[in-house]
């Protein structure tokens, strides 16, 4: 099973994926944590964060997750996804897709701005900030919507909302 968790960047994807592999690994040994900053890491930043280069690094974090998938291991995936055909892809060629859609409010993520990138845009000094300058699509099925006041929950919380909608893993 590959549980994705989708926001803009600061709505808590790592922080509240990598609770969740906490939680789950005592239970489920053969579970990886996939971020979508370790994909970045793991090959390198050349695609950029252009649309084409977002096309290229969802790409490699799907089939990464549909290959770990097929060989029975569970992934947590913190990745921001602008594109439904790889959300619809996810459904299609994984054993088992929960999708979470952490739906935090943009005053809050600028607030949290921890990469400093919304400040950056809105000060015309950086491009290609979802969410800003490329458009997100709201996931049009995502099996979980988190939006205020949930999202704004310590993440604790958060995760125990996540694992009490959790189908059963085998
Ligand atoms: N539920 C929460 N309540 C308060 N603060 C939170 C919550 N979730 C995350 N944060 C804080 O918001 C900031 C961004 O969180 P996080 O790094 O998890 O976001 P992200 O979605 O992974 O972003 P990115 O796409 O840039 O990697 C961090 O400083 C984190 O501590
Ligand atoms: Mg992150």
């Amino acid at each position: 099973m590959v549980i994705w968790l989708i926001g803009l960047s600061g709505a808590g994807k790592t922080t509240i994926g990598a609770e969740l592999v906490r939680q789950l690994r005592p239970r489920i040994a053969n579970l990886v944590f996939v971020d979508g900053d370790a994909i970045r890491e793991v090959w390198g930043d050349s695609p950029g964060h252009d649309i084409a280069g977002r096309q290229v690094n969802a790409a490699r974090a799907s089939r990464l997750c549909a290959m770990l998938d097929s060989q029975g291991i569970h992934a947590v995936a913190a990745i921001l996804s602008i594109f439904p055909e790889w959300q619809a892809w996810n459904r299609q060629h994984f054993s088992s897709y929960f999708e979470v859609f952490l739906d935090t409010p943009m005053d809050v993520l600028e607030r949290r701005d921890h990469k400093g990138l919304y400040a950056a845009a809105r000060r015309g000094e950086m491009k290609n900030v979802v969410g800003v300058d490329i458009p997100f699509p709201r996931p049009p099925r995502p099996d979980l919507v988190l939006a205020p006041p949930a999202v704004l929950e310590p993440p604790h919380a958060i995760v125990d909302r996540i694992l009490t909608r959790l189908p059963a893993i085998t």
